[in-house]
């Protein structure tokens, strides 16, 4: 048997103890399903603070750390997750199943400032608007000389900058084995001046004017650092929180909502508000186009930072916000990580978003509202970052005070 499954069997034959924002997630999907789905016959009973076992699932990692992809894509696993989709009048077929391939993908390698930035390839969107964030702002950097973190006109920039990596996002992201992405466009240097000259410092740029550039709920995180200096920065989705609500009865495990990343009609915004075009319309055997920026920052071959979060399209700004905390305001990594953040993705127009853990102050929003933006706080927080820094003398670990993530650092 695969050893490296043998942690998961364990917490689902003997069970976890279940947090309190987990039964509450679980409890609102309750309320919102109406018994659409077979969820309350596998979450019913899950109580905040109680042990929870999920008996099928660990039968289920059992076959899969036997037998390998086989069982998933062929075996029993398959004919279970099968009949669950013709029960749920679902399209995935065993021919489907067993004709997946899971990619393995080049990460995507950008320099910024005197470090290379490592992070999510295409179908996420994630590094490539995280690299166009980064570096429109350094090419903006004395707009932002002498302002204040968080400040209003900070606020204004940050959305200046965003609001054009999101237009970029809708017109020219989607899986690379379908739609031909234009990567090195889109990073490329001259392309970002070009796109950096267009930001107003003054006064918000109207929405409709803000083109493409060039021509023409519950996500997983962990960042690791072991005493090689060797990394991993891993982000995994079934999208929203318990993903459809629907278990593959008999196997015990979820099914996403993944196709909500998908833009299903141009210009129709998806759960997160974010448009597309036909770069990431529906196509069989396509992948959707991810936020998700699992992301390293590497020195000399040392690495430096590992950063990612949950967080749907807000992803991406939640890391460039903390990016930005850490090396352009010399926050220690703790307060990078807890500083308040906001959100701006092109559309709604020129709307700020903030959040409930930290909203801006009474007097930014004030000024931000002056000069005509709109403001929401929208009900959930701006991601949960877990993070790592590395310097000369220390390697720091910082789980966000936003949500139940634990950071650790353990000596040897
Ligand atoms: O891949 C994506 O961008 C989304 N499926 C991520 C969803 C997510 O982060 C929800 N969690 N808060």
């Amino acid at each position: 048997m695969n050893g490296y499954v043998a942690p998961a069997i364990h917490y689902a034959e003997t069970g976890f103890i279940v947090a309190e924002n987990q039964y509450q997630y679980r409890a609102d999907l309750l309320q919102q399903l109406e018994g659409k789905t077979n969820f309350a016959q596998y979450f019913g009973a899950m109580k905040a603070g109680e042990n929870f076992k999920q008996p099928e699932l660990a039968d289920t990692l059992k076959r899969i750390a036997a037998q390998g992809p086989n069982d998933f894509y062929q075996g029993k696993t398959a004919q279970l997750l099968v009949a669950e989709m013709q029960r749920g009048k679902g399209l995935i077929t065993m021919e489907d199943l067993a004709a997946y391939r899971a990619g393995w993908r080049e990460a995507l390698v950008t320099p910024w400032q005197d470090k290379q930035l490592i992070s999510a390839p295409p179908p996420s969107s994630g590094g490539i608007a995280l690299a166009q964030l980064l570096g429109l702002k350094q090419r903006r950097s004395s707009d932002f000389h002498g302002v204040t973190h968080n400040s209003s006109q900070y606020v204004h920039l940050i959305a200046e900058l965003e609001k054009r990596v999101y237009a970029d996002r809708a017109e020219y992201l989607g899986d690379p084995g379908f739609v031909k992405v234009p990567q090195q466009q889109l990073l490329d240097s001259n392309y970002l001046d070009q796109r950096a000259k267009e930001i107003n410092p003054l006064n918000i740029s109207a929405t409709k004017a803000i083109k493409p550039g060039l021509e023409g709920y519950h996500t997983t995180h962990f960042s690791i650092l072991d005493k090689h200096g060797n990394a991993v920065s891993n982000t995994y989705t079934l999208n929203l929180d318990f993903g459809s609500g629907v278990v593959v009865q008999g196997a015990g495990f979820l099914l996403n909502n993944e196709m909500d990343d998908f833009s299903a009609k141009p210009g129709v915004p998806n759960v997160f508000g974010v448009v597309g075009n036909d770069a990431n319309a529906i196509a069989p055997g396509k992948r959707m186009l991810s936020s998700m920026t699992p992301s390293l920052l590497v020195k000399d071959n040392q690495v430096e930072l590992v950063v990612g979060t949950p967080g749907g399209s807000t992803i991406i700004t939640s890391i460039f916000q903390v990016i930005t905390n850490l090396f352009d305001f010399d926050m220690p990594l703790q307060q990078a990580v807890a500083a308040a953040r906001f959100h701006h993705q092109l559309l709604p127009k020129d709307q700020i978003t903030m959040e409930p853990y930290s909203p801006l102050s009474a007097e930014v929003q004030q000024q931000l509202k002056k000069k005509g933006y709109k403001l929401h706080t929208q009900g959930w927080n701006l991601g949960d970052v877990q993070a790592i820094q590395v310097t000369a003398t220390t390697v720091k670990a910082a789980a966000d005070p936003r949500s139940r993530g634990v950071a650790k650092v353990i000596q040897y």
